[in-house]
């Protein structure tokens, strides 16, 4: 017999039950916490279904609950009685966490975990953990297609031949040889990595910095180590890579876009917050920064009414630049996967906190 919370919440208060009734429903309540499903939470998501997930988490004896309203309040009730919690954007935070009675775990769906407030799941007791190496080669890919797409117009050139024209859609000094281009790379772990090698064969100077890897493994990659103001003075594109957390939040805002080279391209597949987004569009409209990239925002869906949706010299994603099929799929039954770890006391892969 299956007794549900819900239930046994409102029937003593609304249906004045007797008290040998309540009493049947607290041995019941009883019952159900003793032979129940583990409960995994999933409090949003971007995919077309979640049958990859069910069928992990049924197989593993687990119950799916599916949320879909990132208010706090709706979070906090969602989360109050999961064993595991996982999330994609849906913010988790100090009070979404001390609504987590039994939660094990905090799965964050994806890499970067700035939506999830580690140190209040860090006092809890609660680990979190991210699914770190699902999309590298994917957003390595994005951001060649971007840095590529800007340096030879790709975008602008498409549209004009759409419109019936012919031949350059840009003034000529707009179209750039990656080969004469200085790269600066922000972040050098998985993901800049990979774009610093797919860089290589273009036989652009690659800059790096990093704040916590040693100059020698930038330079074992044929990289050179420089200081964040080194780089976003000498480079002629600045491409970001590295976590949004309070040292990276508005990296680029007034001051340090002031400090790039004249003319010079911004490309940003990190983290929308790394950029002050208000400092971005002056700048693009005042030429010192000539073009943009971007896959992430500081708002996210982009306002309708954001500029960077309709300027020229800006090429835009709406956060997809880690997607493919397999990618996807990796994701979400790692994601399943380690929640169900969790669920069965086991050792957890790729806690952050
Ligand atoms: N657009 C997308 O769809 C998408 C997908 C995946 C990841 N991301 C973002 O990309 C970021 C990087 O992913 P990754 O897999 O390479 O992560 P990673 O952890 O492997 O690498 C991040 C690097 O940034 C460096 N770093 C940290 N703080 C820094 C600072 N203040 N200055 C300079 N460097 C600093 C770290 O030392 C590390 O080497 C993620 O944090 C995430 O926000 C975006």
């Amino acid at each position: 017999m299956k007794f549900s919370w819900k239930g046994l919440q409102r029937k003593p208060h609304g249906n004045r039950l007797s008290d040998n009734q309540i009493v049947v429903n607290r041995d019941a309540f009883v019952c159900r916490r003793e032979l129940s499903m583990p409960i995994v939470s999933i409090t949003d998501y971007t995919f077309p279904s979640l049958d990859i997930e069910e069928s992990l988490i049924r197989a593993a004896g687990g119950e799916l609950r599916i949320g879909n309203d990132k208010r706090v309040e709706a979070l906090k009730r969602l989360a109050a009685d999961a064993d595991a919690v996982i999330t994609q954007f849906a913010p988790i935070n100090a009070e979404v966490i001390a609504a987590m009675q039994q939660a094990r775990v905090i799965v964050r769906y994806g890499i970067g975990v700035d939506n999830v407030d580690l140190d209040a799941a860090r006092a809890r007791g609660i680990p979190v953990c991210n699914v770190p190496d699902y999309c590298i080669d994917e957003v390595a890919d994005h951001t060649l297609a971007f840095i590529l797409g800007v340096t030879r117009q790709v975008v602008p050139n498409t549209l004009h031949v759409r419109d019936g024209k012919w031949g350059l859609a840009t003034p000529l000094d707009q179209l750039r040889t990656l080969r004469d281009q200085t790269v600066g790379l922000v972040g050098f772990g998985r993901i800049g990595r990979e774009v610093a090698a797919r860089l290589a064969p273009f036989k652009c100077r690659r800059l790096v910095h990093d704040a916590f890897v040693p100059a020698d493994t930038v330079r074992a990659s044929g990289c050179e180590p420089v200081s964040l103001d080194e780089l976003l003075a000498q480079s002629d594109i600045v491409t970001l890579h590295c976590p949004s957390t309070p040292q990276t939040k508005k990296l680029l805002n007034d001051d340090s876009l002031g400090r790039m080279k004249q003319g010079s391209v911004v490309v940003n597949l990190g983290r929308g917050d790394l950029i002050d987004s208000g400092s971005l569009i002056a700048a693009l409209q005042s030429g010192k920064i000539a073009a943009a990239a971007l896959d992430v925002f500081e708002q996210e869906p982009l306002p309708l009414d954001n500029p960077l949706r309709s300027m020229p010299n800006v090429i835009t994603a709406s956060h997809i630049a880690s997607a493919s099929p397999k990618s996807v799929r990796t994701l979400r039954e790692t994601a399943a996967k380690i929640a169900i770890m969790a669920l069965r006391g086991e050792p957890l892969p790729n806690m952050v906190n």
